[in-house]
């Protein structure tokens, strides 16, 4: 049996109005959860490096999801700077060239690299909308996975629909990140290809992101322990 605290792998994703809402959440979950997502919804927020600094100092640990896509040598420039920042993991965009750039600029840090396979909340009429000919999400998502496998990458964004079958052909080289978390007869919002906790984790998720079914709560710290507490269920029954 594997032994794994569920704490680790649950990632709570601050998409909030401004830095002060993120401050209040992160002391709300104290002690319950120590990992957090800042992505686009805090970017420009004032104040956000800052915060992201403090984060750090406190020991948390950060998922910056700003979804780098850019030329390589700007790309190698945006992923140096994140790696010496000290944050967990970061999401970036594209072909292998691009992926493997990233890579190298990473250098030793413990950065890891995720690439973002297809959005959870898209389906089959959003990315053929998008000009892609593999009109299958589940087939595109395993495409994408096994070229940032090839690239050198640490993990994949991915439903927990697609989880297993990337880790059919990744198996523990490459860190499946789950987003689209949805506790049972919670709400989906635009969540089109979403997972129950246990549900994902069954499917081979090593982490799970969860946003609004946590901070939307109207006590978000117990929204948290369920959750985590059906993680590790999940976790502990892995064979
Ligand atoms: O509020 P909710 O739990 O739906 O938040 C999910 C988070 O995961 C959001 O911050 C969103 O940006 C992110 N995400 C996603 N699907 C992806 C990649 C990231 O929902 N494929």
């Amino acid at each position: 049996m594997r032994l794994i605290a569920a704490q680790d792998r649950l990632i709570v994703a601050l998409d909030v109005a401004g830095v002060e809402e993120a401050r209040q959440a992160v002391q709300a979950l104290e002690g319950a959860v120590d990992f957090f997502k800042i992505g686009l919804a805090l970017q420009l927020a004032p104040g956000v490096d800052a915060f992201l600094q403090s984060l750090l100092a406190q020991g948390k640990r950060v998922f910056l999801d700003y979804k780098y896509y850019d030329v390589q040598e700007t790309l190698r420039k945006a992923v140096g700077r994140a790696a010496r920042l000290g944050v967990s993991f970061l999401t970036i965009h594209g072909p292998g060239s691009l992926i493997r750039a990233a890579v190298e600029a990473k250098g030793e840090s413990d950065l890891k690299l995720l690439t973002v396979t297809v959005l959870t909340s898209l389906d089959a009429g959003d990315i053929a909308e998008m000009g892609y000919t593999r009109h299958a999400v589940d087939e595109l998502v395993l495409f994408r996975a096994k070229k940032a496998l090839e690239a050198g990458c640490d993990g994949v964004i991915a439903s927990g629909r697609e989880a297993a079958k990337i880790k059919e052909i990744a198996g523990s080289r490459l860190l499946v990140i789950t987003p689209g978390i949805r506790p049972e007869g919670a709400p989906a919002h635009e969540q089109k290809r979403h997972a129950t906790p246990a549900e994902a984790i069954r499917a081979g998720a090593d982490y799970l992101v969860v946003g609004r079914p946590i901070l939307g709560a109207s006590d978000p710290r117990r929204a948290a322990e369920r959750i985590l507490a059906e993680m590790q269920d999940a976790f502990d029954a892995l064979p």
